[in-house]
């Protein structure tokens, strides 16, 4: 994918959270983003890999298809050394299957199932890690996939209120905060999916 400032990537997701990470560092790149919002004909995509870089070529492959534009999309998610690398791939939908409490957002009941599951777990035992994989793939069918990693600490009680997702229960040791106490450009530069875009669009 040679250097055009005039680039159009279609982001391949509708998670808010998402968009406002990949968004701005792609625009600063000199990429135009167009969001998945100006085609509602791609509808729900089914995410039915059992790995991350699976379901990031899924969500990239179907809208370069409708769409005729370099598509990139992340899959990501928690791995939780305790629970065998649970949530993984499942982490959007980790508590589906609980009720949720009045007025609690999908988010929250995710914080909520992770912490009752690791309540017994002691502190050394509570490493964790944000994946994302990202895929970028051409309407020619010319694809690729990277991974980046983040390494943390579960904690017990929730802390912070940016970003999204397992950010307030995710303590970052080096930086004394958890992932939702820092700011969003301090995140990008650091985390998982700043990691992954940065490797992704050395190649777009
Ligand atoms: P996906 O849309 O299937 O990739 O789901 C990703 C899920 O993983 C999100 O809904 C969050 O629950 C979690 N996740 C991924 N990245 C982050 C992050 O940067 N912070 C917090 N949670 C994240």
């Amino acid at each position: 994918m040679s250097q055009n400032k005039a680039l159009r990537v279609v982001l391949a997701t509708s998670n808010a959270g998402k968009v406002r990470e990949l968004a701005d560092p792609l625009t600063q790149f000199g990429v135009e983003v167009v969001g998945l919002s100006s085609y509602p004909e791609i509808g729900e995509i089914e995410e039915n890999g059992t790995t991350f870089e699976e379901n990031a070529l899924i969500k990239a492959r179907a809208v370069a298809a409708v769409t005729g534009l370099v598509s990139v999309a992340d899959d990501s998610g928690l791995e939780v050394d305790a629970l065998d690398n649970a949530p993984g791939v499942y982490s959007a939908r980790y508590a589906d299957d609980w009720e949720s409490q009045p007025g609690e957002s999908r988010d929250a009941r995710n914080i909520r199932k992770l912490l009752h599951e690791t309540a017994s777990v002691p502190t050394e035992g509570r490493g964790c890690r944000f994946v994302s994989c990202m895929a970028a793939v051409r309407p020619d069918g010319k694809e690729m996939v990277v991974r980046g990693t983040w390494e943390g600490q579960l904690l017990a009680t929730p802390r912070g209120d940016n970003g999204f997702g397992y950010d307030p229960i995710v303590y970052l040791p080096e930086y004394g905060k958890t992932s939702a106490e820092l700011d969003p450009e301090e995140k990008n530069r650091i985390s998982h999916r700043g990691k992954a875009l940065r490797r992704i669009r050395e190649v777009l």
